[in-house]
């Protein structure tokens, strides 16, 4: 599985990889999956776990990513095979790598259908479908849009060609340009949105409900908050370790990646923050799960001045947001094969966008034809693999979820800090970030070697214990 071929360029600046780590992190997950599963999982004690685990987990692991591709230099999976056989280690540590890139691929397959729906919201929005609209009825235009097969796998195709086309194209250049505008408008329309949150008279009980600690609902939010601290900073797939490659040996990789989850934890408060006041102003309901977003941003931009112009920027931006990080996605599988075949860039990114397109039409039918399809149902008359029409269970866009967020992403985290911190070991990160003090190495290196790791095990085993 070897490829010498090392990474022809080397980033201008430290600045392209944070934009480029940032385009990645802040997506779907901050804006659309974060504010829906703090719903489901009851709101403050969701939101803490979540901090804890972006600083104490997901932030180690991003280090040691950044840490391995730059030192390795290649796609993930040749990477860590080189550095494997340089430490005198086996390259089987190459594995998680392999399954961080199918991860990406999973995640990558229900990721274009959600996108797609921000695409069909832009023609909403535009159209003014929403101008005065309630509660109830955003509610329903979602759900009319879900109900319709057809229409969903038109717009995760447009998507899905959107990704495979950048890729095929060379990421960097692109992205840049892209990232640089899209960001800071980003920021700026969250900022309207939540002058709008105030404006409704429940804002606090946004607040309230975002970080209110309630330590019943602690147990049940483990997995799912450590799972969301993974997906939203884009670590244990191998997406920022591909990005690490390309960074220069000089940039301080301590304070760029502090930079990025900082940026993304940001946003994702700020979205949860102008949500939730007005789910309740309008009367819905803070777990109704996926659609939360599709139903509650219609009903602030169909009720403030502009609120037309403003929701159809807001969605092309969260449309983009997406598109900046569906690429990291694919990025480290194409780099892979890339890496074995020359010359096959196009080909690959084709055949692996496909690939993730026909898994997506599972997640497309698991909002209509096949809502009543379960799998891992557990009931009165034992588990079943998969069962029609039965109570619980999961929809195949749940099960991709669950695997890909709950069990894939943690276990290369925990797999790349691991590497990091025992393998490369004190000397090689000594270097790699500079340390002169050696105070705070040893500080790092007991986060790298044993809080990351006993984190991630520690949620694991509660989880079965459950
Ligand atoms: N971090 C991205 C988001 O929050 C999703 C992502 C997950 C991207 C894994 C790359 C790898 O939307």
């Amino acid at each position: 599985m070897a490829g010498d071929k090392a990474v022809a360029q080397v980033w201008a600046s430290r600045w392209i990889f944070i934009l480029a780590a940032t385009g990645s992190a802040v997506g779907l997950g901050n804006i659309w999956k974060f504010p829906y599963m703090t719903g489901v999982y009851g709101g403050g004690a969701f939101v803490l776990i979540y901090l804890f685990c972006i600083a104490l987990v997901g932030m180690p692991v991003m280090l040691a990513e950044t840490l391995i591709g730059r030192r390795g230099r290649h796609s993930p999976v040749v990477s860590l095979q080189n550095l494997a056989v340089e430490r005198g280690a086996s390259v089987r540590w190459a594995w998680a790598a392999v399954m961080g890139l199918i991860c990406g691929l999973l995640i990558l397959s229900f990721y274009s259908v959600v996108a797609g729906w921000s695409l069909s919201y832009i023609i909403d929005m535009g159209k003014g479908s929403f101008t005065g609209i309630s509660g109830d009825a955003a509610g329903a235009a979602f759900g009319a849009l879900t109900a319709d097969p057809v229409k969903l796998i038109i717009f995760h195709t447009i998507f899905m060609a959107m990704t495979a086309w950048v890729i095929t194209r060379g990421v960097v250049a692109g992205l840049e340009r892209a990232l640089r505008l899209m960001m800071p408008l980003l920021f700026l329309l969250l900022v309207v949105l939540l002058g709008y949150s105030v404006t409704t008279g429940h804002f606090m009980d946004g607040v309230r409900f975002l970080f209110h600690f309630d330590p019943a609902q602690v147990k049940d939010g483990l997995l799912p908050a450590l799972g969301h601290a993974f997906f939203t900073l884009s670590v244990g797939v191998g997406s920022i370790m591909a990005f690490g490659a390309y960074m220069p040996r000089r940039a301080p990789i301590g304070a760029t990646i502090i930079t990025v989850g900082l940026l993304d934890t940001v946003v994702a408060l700020a979205a949860g923050l102008a949500l939730f006041p007005i789910v309740f102003a309008a009367g819905l309901e803070p777990g109704a799960g996926p659609g939360l977003m599709f139903v509650t941003l219609p009903v602030a931009f169909g009720n403030i001045a502009f609120g037309q112009v403003m929701g159809v920027v807001f969605f092309v931006l969260v449309a983009l947001a997406a598109w900046s990080s569906s690429i990291s996605m694919l990025e480290p599988a194409v780099a892979y094969f890339s890496d074995r075949h020359a010359g096959g860039r196009a080909r690959f990114t084709w055949l692996l966008a496909l690939i993730c397109w026909v898994l997506g039409i599972g997640t497309v039918l698991s909002f209509n034809e096949w809502a009543e399809l379960k799998f891992f149902v557990t009931g009165a008359d034992g588990f079943a693999l998969w069962a029609w029409g039965v109570e619980g269970g999961k929809t195949f866009f749940d099960l991709v979820d669950y695997l890909t967020s709950r069990i894939m992403l943690p276990l290369g985290g925990l797999v790349f800090v691991l590497f990091a911190g025992w393998v490369l070991g004190r000397e090689v990160v000594r270097e790699e970030l500079e340390l002169k003090n050696p105070l705070f190495l040893n500080l790092l290196l007991v986060l790298l070697r044993v809080v990351a790791p006993l984190g991630i095990a520690v949620v694991f085993v509660a989880e079965l214990l459950k």
